[in-house]
């Protein structure tokens, strides 16, 4: 017969290895990398030429988020050096964080989330009026930033803008350019069109847009990412559908879609960004890759591959991001969020992190069930730790 510590080491062993906060990553204006939410610290991984080797310079400071929620996304205003976190508190779900990337500060704007469901929605920051778009169950919501870099002392609020034309039912991907929102895999919406939203007008565009190019877009779900111009609206976004299979870059000033290769990590809950020449993979393990990118050259962008952003890795390992707090994160201790390689993250327990892309992407329906299954794995493995004890 096994003894009883073996028994319980076994159990233990057999814990679900949840993750149970999600980091997120954005630039800075002069597009450094930011990686908040790593093994609790924030990290700025420098200039893309210098991502491949070194370790990123530690800079988390006093007034930040905890990053122990889910679904957390960042978004960067360029006109004000400021990066957004949007659930980035757990236990705040509603409140907006404030990184000011000049002045190197935090600080939390309170917002009033009303009905609007701060646990399942996907969310835009629009580039010239700093307005959040965010589509809930169907319903198009904006969250007005005005000119911040620093939390106001009044609360803002969530606005109900109105209904979308698409459908409770249809899980948004929705991405940024032009002023323009573009929702792909709407349905009826053929592969290689999208539906347009019109910021400034408030519109629903009744006919969709279609993109020409070798390759059409599936009209399936996925990430996106908006690529920055160093001044302006951005013209192109990338398209990542779930596979992982492809990426797509939809430019909207000529209507032509071109692509990259896919993503090496093929994960439906990896969230993206990008800057002017990269676009970045944060993936659920806390893995994070990038493929250079330059506008209007087919050929260097057909020729790049994904790397690892070495410089990330080198301080916050992948499987170490999250910050392991939760019940159940006990049973597992220090090696509950620590040695799970690449790629390894329960589906059972996986907190859905990123249906959300970084400048395009919000919290994911559905994502507390992580908190469920691990309470209730927790109250089955204190009770079986319980019986164990009592038959020694
Ligand atoms: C591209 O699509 C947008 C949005 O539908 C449209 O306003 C614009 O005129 C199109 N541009 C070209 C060059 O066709
Ligand atoms: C559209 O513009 C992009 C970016 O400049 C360029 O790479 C692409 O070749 C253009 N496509 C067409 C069909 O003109």
């Amino acid at each position: 017969m096994l003894s009883l510590p073996t028994l319980a080491s076994l159990l233990l062993l057999a814990v679900p290895r949840t993750v149970y906060a999600d980091p997120c990553v954005a630039f800075d204006i002069d597009f450094n990398l930011l990686a908040f939410g790593f093994g609790g610290k924030d990290f700025n991984a420098g200039p893309q030429d210098s991502w491949t080797s070194g370790d990123a310079t530690d800079i988390t400071a006093s007034g930040r988020p905890p990053f122990d929620g889910v679904g957390t996304t960042c978004y960067l205003a360029q006109f004000f050096n400021a990066v957004y976190v949007l659930n980035g508190d757990k236990a705040n779900p509603s409140d907006v964080h404030i990184y000011d990337a000049t002045k190197k500060s935090w600080s939390t704007q309170k917002v009033t989330a009303g009905t609007f469901d701060t646990s399942s929605f996907k969310a835009i920051l629009d580039h010239d009026t700093n307005v959040f778009y965010a589509i809930s169950h169907g319903e198009m919501w904006s969250l007005d930033l005005g000119e911040q870099t620093v939390a106001k002392s009044d609360a803002l609020s969530w606005t109900d803008v109105q209904t979308t034309p698409y459908g409770s039912d249809y899980d948004p991907t929705m991405a940024l350019a032009q002023n323009h929102i573009h929702f792909i895999g709407v349905p009826d919406v053929p592969a290689g069109s999208v539906d347009i939203f019109v910021i400034h007008f408030s519109f629903f565009q009744p006919q969709p847009q279609s993109y020409s190019g070798a390759s059409a877009f599936p009209a399936t779900h996925g990430q996106t990412a908006s690529f920055f111009q160093s001044e302006g609206v951005q013209q192109e976004f990338a398209f990542i559908p779930d596979d992982g299979s492809m990426t797509y870059v939809i430019n909207v000033e000529n209507n032509s879609t071109s692509t990259l290769a896919g993503p090496t990590s093929k994960d439906p809950k990896a969230q993206y960004a990008a800057s002017i020449t990269a676009l970045v993979q944060l993936d659920s393990t806390g893995a994070v890759s990038f493929i250079p990118y330059k506008q209007g050259d087919a050929s260097t962008n057909s020729a790049a591959k994904w790397a690892t952003v070495a410089k990330i890795a080198a301080v916050a390992p992948a499987g170490t991001s999250a910050s392991g707090t939760g019940s159940g994160a006990s049973a597992t201790g220090a090696s509950g969020v620590g040695t799970a390689p690449a790629g390894t993250r329960l589906p059972a327990s996986g907190t859905a992190t990123g249906s959300a892309s970084s400048q395009t992407g919000g919290a994911a329906a559905g994502s507390n069930g992580a908190f469920a299954n691990a309470a209730s794995f927790g109250s089955l493995a204190s009770a079986l730790l319980a019986a164990l004890a009592f038959l020694q």
